[in-house]
């Protein structure tokens, strides 16, 4: 029965494979703590923290006026806007989308803002891999400069509900 004690002898300190398997994966732990301050200081695609509070309603109202004065065409029905360059971009993640499509150029450096309208979303750049936190509440600014011309697909990597498999956003650059 799995509630009866073990008898009294049952510890025998690890020896042989097992001590140097013990030992080795101590090593990794050690190896992989300090892999998480090296890339904090040496990672080229860390986000700087900057975050600011806004409501909902209030960082829509500004999505709204973004794409209102940067709108360049749209996709089935989804707006395409190209920020200036040095400039503001905004990204709103709602169940299910990512609103708007953005339009980048390579070399060029934007600050781009992302907010969620009701719960947590995960931005996850792909094919990338750049991976942030979206949070209602919070205006979470990425200073980003493209690095490769493209199309690249933002996928929701927190799970938030029946259509989160489908909330793919896109970013272009040229
Ligand atoms: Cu948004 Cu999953």
């Amino acid at each position: 029965m799995s509630l009866q004690c073990p008898p009294a002898d049952w510890y025998k300190a690890p020896e042989g494979a097992e001590k140097m398997w013990i030992g080795l994966a101590l090593v990794w732990c050690f190896v992989l703590s300090l892999m998480m301050p090296y890339w904090h200081f040496r990672g080229k695609q860390n986000s700087r923290g900057e975050t600011y509070s806004v409501t909902p309603a209030a960082f829509r109202e500004r999505v709204e006026r973004f794409i209102a004065d940067n709108k360049v065409g749209d996709r089935q029905g989804m707006p395409i806007a190209q920020p200036a360059p040095g400039g503001d971009a905004y990204l709103l993640a709602s169940m299910w989308s990512w609103y708007p499509i953005l339009k980048l150029q390579k070399g060029e450096t934007y600050r781009i803002h992302m907010a969620s309208a009701d719960l947590n979303h995960g931005f996850s750049l792909q094919p990338l891999n750049m991976n942030f936190q979206v949070l209602p509440g919070y205006d979470h600014v990425l200073t980003l400069t493209p690095t490769s011309s493209g199309e690249f697909t933002i996928v929701c990597n927190e799970f938030c509900g029946i259509g989160h498999h489908m909330m793919i956003g896109k970013i272009l650059v040229e």
